[in-house]
């Protein structure tokens, strides 16, 4: 069995040379249904030889740069297809004899191609469509045994192969929506040139993923830090399908979560689900080292660290209670697919930079586990497919992200008991006027802020001098951008009144009307 979780599906590899667009072909060969994993660009040749094709993605690097990201030449005698994306062709070129032309104004819009001859590439293609080009330097001249098959009013060279070789290059994009053929040249490649079936499932996956975590695993222990989140649910519930009680999920109360989340969370997965759930209450912990800080960057670095802390410990209890003194091995993760590109990311890739203070922060090297990332080969919404096949409920499977650091950034200022309290009414409030207005699964995040303002109100014949709580509803794909949710006024005037009304110290309810960027979504 090979280490990737499509043991016995076709594998493509893409090699990530920064492109903006190496996720977006990952999901057109998804969309393809044929398995793709994303290497870093320095993947070596013997690595990718169990792979039956290669797509190099396109960058935003010149091949002349002496920081340009290279490739191992070696998988060019593979005798494996590879396509080359854009800055792909061109290290193709630059590579086997070819030449290459810098340029320091790209070509970027929409052309047309004009198909030369017949390749496989085009089979069943009209002799010219439209194409989307975004390149600085381009491809001159072919190197030996190349020849052009497609070309745009900028270049002669727009497509090429050479067939003994198996190589094909596209100096425009295919993977884009700009592209409206695209999916059928990526076909082409997978289907004709490769040899690729559309047989990739999520019913596939979990079979495969389970005979190979049961193989990794084998008599070992796995411990999971379950957050009740949707990627950790789903991990958990994978491996739970996949070993079933030699996993053991650890759920931290860090005094910072929404209203009853401890409790269901405890009650689904516990019983409902009968995984082997150790619940730690570590609220006061917490709670405790928050006294006084307002700082945000403060609140996470406390919060994150003291996360380890309580983990670590409570993982040497477990060893403890284990009967057979088994130490627990290997630590499973909800990793992404996302996450993981984001870790090879190379220059110019903000998200890389974004998300890292997110991360709660690495556990110490001591702890030395062995990983266990069974979703890493997996976009968001694969996921959710997986989650909804394991037959976990739609309110996990489709519930709103929700920082790790918890309400401990909506509460503005200090966090106090009393503080938290409020705002947990408030924003139960609004996750249930959501959830009846039909809105929450429609929307990225729906939640309330508990601002350090206070101001003046009047509440029958008294002057009140309470909080405020600012609501914030925005849509995204991905978090990264945002823009506030043109909410129908009734939905924000039921939720508006009703905190006013139900929670003890509200005198006041605003809209977040501001779109990420300059904002952020949370507010610390
Ligand atoms: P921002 O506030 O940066 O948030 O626009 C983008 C997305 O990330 C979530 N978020 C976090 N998630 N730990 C997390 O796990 C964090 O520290 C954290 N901070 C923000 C936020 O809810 C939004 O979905």
């Amino acid at each position: 069995m090979s280490s990737g979780n499509a043991s016995s599906h076709s594998r493509i590899a893409i090699l990530d040379f920064g492109s903006q667009y190496t996720q977006v072909i990952a999901r057109r060969v998804r969309e393809c249904r044929v398995y793709s994993e994303i290497l870093p660009h320095h993947a070596s040749a013997k690595r990718l030889s169990d792979f039956v094709g290669i797509i190099l993605s396109g960058g935003p690097a010149s091949v002349f740069s002496p920081a340009a990201p290279q490739l191992d030449p070696a998988i060019f005698s593979l005798g494996i297809p590879v396509l080359g994306i854009c800055y792909g062709v061109q290290l193709m070129a630059f590579h086997l004899g070819g030449s290459v032309e810098f340029s320091d104004r790209r070509e970027y819009g929409a052309g047309s191609i004009k198909i030369v001859g017949q390749s496989d590439l085009f089979q069943s293609l009209p002799p010219e469509f439209q194409v989307w080009n975004s390149h600085g330097d381009k491809v001159t001249g072919l190197p030996p045994g190349f020849r052009a098959v497609g070309a745009t009013e900028n270049s002669p060279y727009a497509a090429v192969e050479d067939t003994a070789r198996r190589l094909f290059g596209l100096q425009f994009h295919p993977e884009v929506a700009h592209t409206p053929l695209g999916k059928e040249v990526l076909e082409n490649f997978l289907y004709r040139i490769c040899g690729c079936k559309p047989d990739w499932t999520m019913g596939s996956f979990i079979e495969e993923s389970c005979q190979e975590i049961r193989n990794k695993v084998q008599d070992d222990k796995v411990v999971l830090g379950l957050s009740g989140g949707v990627d950790s649910s789903v991990a958990a519930a994978l491996i739970h399908r996949a070993i079933g009680d030699q996993l053991t999920c650890i759920f931290v109360n860090n005094g910072l979560l929404r209203a009853r989340e401890a409790e269901t969370v405890q009650k689904f997965f516990g019983e409902n689900f009968r995984i082997r759930l150790k619940y730690v209450d570590a609220s006061e912990r917490f709670l405790g080292r928050l006294v006084g800080v307002t700082d945000p960057e403060q609140k996470r670095k406390i919060i994150g660290e003291e996360f380890i802390r309580v983990f670590e410990s409570s993982t040497k209890e477990l060893t403890a209670e284990n009967e057979q003194g088994h130490r627990y091995r290997y630590l499973a993760q909800g990793t992404l697919y996302p996450d993981v590109i984001e870790s090879v990311a190379i220059g110019g890739n903000p998200a890389a930079v974004i998300k890292s203070h997110h991360n709660v922060g690495g556990l110490p090297e001591k702890m030395r586990f062995e990983l266990l990332e069974p979703l890493r080969q997996l976009f968001k919404d694969e996921v959710r497919q997986v989650g909804l096949e394991l037959e976990l409920p739609k309110e996990i499977v489709f519930r709103q992200p929700f920082p790790g650091p918890g309400l401990a950034v909506r509460v503005l200022g200090e966090v106090t008991e009393e503080r938290l309290r409020t705002l947990r009414q408030a924003d139960e409030i609004v996750v249930s006027e959501m959830k009846a207005a039909d809105w929450y699964y429609k929307v990225w995040q729906s939640f309330a802020v508990l601002l350090p303002v206070r101001s003046v109100g009047v509440m029958g014949d008294q002057r009140t001098y309470e909080n405020t709580v600012a609501l914030r509803i925005v849509e995204s794909q991905d978090g990264m951008t945002a823009d506030w949710v043109r909410i129908p006024f009734e939905i924000l005037a039921r939720i508006s009144s009703r905190i006013s009304n139900e929670v003890k110290g509200v005198n006041r309810v605003c809209y977040d009307i501001s779109s990420k960027p300059p904002s952020t979504i949370e507010w610390e």
